[in-house]
């Protein structure tokens, strides 16, 4: 069975509301709290499909995991040592981030594993683990092109490396840091540009020490993780589409409470703010070691722009819904330096600019990016290639489109943001969900 969204067109969008907890998090709490020692309670965690899928993996390995249960889980962490071999294959269904991840905790076990994924995830490249994790001494082979099964083999020790990130990867950081647990000395990490240090805070969170130097990250093996408390706070890249929802449809006002506002995270806002958006923060605080705000947006007259390449990676992930911004703004906007995106859960470039297309915006399609002309949007039928992002991003195009959109192989959007569909209507807008 497939999913597919009707937005008939129109609406605004108001109201307070609550986004599901941050992804990029839940699937670091999930990890640290099993390698720690004691007992570590989250709160706040994603249930979405991708989360679901690291969890099942720990327990595969042996780590007792309760819940989840309205964003709680109770983990009982086995040390850093304490994993088992899992049964069966692992089984990392659509995330990018559990894969990478787990690439490099796995190969630092003294037992052999082997991690899989749907089509998506099989499609992705793997080399920029297996590369450096290689130099480190690890036993890791894909498939032929790069990309997932992952066999791993004990290895015969890891040792440390200084490595130099060829592009700008949180994914491709933790892994190494992950394996740096296990690796004899001290390695270090450099990246091209900032990307998103969940794992660096929370690695400290667990009171593991690490150190950072600018954009060198170094980690030595020998301490222990000790369990915590960890308070996820809401997904900034689910509260993407609301927060360009709302800034594109007359009338709107919304608030968005609980939103992570990690420095590294927040290139959305400044993009949007470029163009114009009325985005205000409140109440910032920090929580669990991350800063969090409630974020009041309101409707504004956005005109295009040519975005800041250093903004790219701390935007990666809202670009499907910076695109719908574009699409209505005045004048040409630029995206360039945004290669990245052509190897996420689809190539976004390719399915943004064939969505855009068939619902009548006036785009050119670059090999790092796009222009888009904003003018008015059509309607019509668009691919989301079954990426999630793709999907809720093109259900906030409705808002302004003269026709009806309908949205194909909406399925996934379950893997970051279960409820999308109640919210997003909650809201104002005008979605119809056909199971086919
Ligand atoms: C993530 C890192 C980013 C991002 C992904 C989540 C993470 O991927 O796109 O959704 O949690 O580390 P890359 O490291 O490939 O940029």
């Amino acid at each position: 069975m497939s999913k597919r969204f009707k937005i008939s067109p129109g609406g605004k969008l108001a109201g307070t509301i609550r986004i599901p907890g941050d992804k990029s998090m839940s699937h670091r709490s999930v990890i640290l709290g099993s390698l720690a020692e004691g007992v570590t309670h989250v709160s706040g965690l994603l249930e979405g499909e991708d989360v679901l899928a690291t969890i099942a993996a720990f327990r595969a390995m042996g780590v007792n995991i309760e819940g989840p249960d309205e964003g709680r889980l109770v983990i009982r962490g086995v040390g850093l040592h304490g994993l088992r071999q899992p049964q069966h294959d692992l089984d990392m269904g659509n995330s990018g981030t559990a894969m990478r991840l787990l690439s490099g905790l796995l190969s630092g076990q003294s037992f052999p594993s082997s991690l899989i994924g749907d089509k998506s995830l099989s499609s992705r490249p793997m080399r920029r683990v297996v590369h450096p994790l290689t130099e480190m001494g690890a036993q890791i082979s894909t498939a032929e092109g790069g990309t997932p099964p992952l066999q791993i083999r004990p290895a015969d020790g890891l040792r440390a490396i200084n490595y130099q990130m060829p592009m700008a990867s949180a994914q491709v950081k933790s892994c190494l840091l992950l394996a740096a647990l296990y690796a004899e000395g001290k390695t270090c990490v450099t990246e091209p540009a900032p990307t998103r240090d969940h794992t660096e805070r929370m690695l400290r969170g667990f009171g593991y020490p690490l150190s950072s130097d600018g954009s060198r990250i170094c980690l030595e093996p020998g301490f222990r993780l000790t369990a915590t408390d960890m308070v996820v706070p809401g997904d900034i890249s689910s509260a993407a589409f609301f927060i360009v929802g709302a800034s594109i449809a007359p009338n709107s006002r919304v608030e968005i409470k609980n939103v992570g506002i990690n420095p590294t995270r927040t290139g959305i806002l400044f993009i949007l703010k470029q163009m114009g958006a009325d985005i205000e923060l409140k109440n910032e605080r920090t929580v669990g070691g991350e800063p969090v705000a409630d974020l009041v947006i309101q409707s504004a007259s956005l005109h295009g722009i040519h975005i800041d390449e250093a903004h790219v990676p701390l935007a990666i992930d809202e670009f499907p819904a910076i695109l719908i911004a574009a699409a209505v703004a005045s004048g040409e906007t630029i995206l360039s330096g945004a290669e990245e995106l052509r190897v996420k859960e689809s190539d976004r470039i390719a399915a943004m600019a064939r969505g855009l297309t068939n619902i009548g915006v006036d785009i050119t399609e670059t090999a790092d990016g796009m222009r888009v002309q904003g003018g008015q949007i059509q309607g019509g039928t668009v691919d989301s290639q079954g990426d999630h992002r793709i999907a809720m991003a093109f259900a906030m195009a409705g808002l302004l489109s003269n026709t009806e959109i309908m949205i194909e192989d909406c399925d996934n959007v379950a893997t970051s943001f279960p409820d999308f569909q109640s919210l997003a209507e909650s809201c104002g807008l005008n979605i119809t969900v056909i199971n086919q």
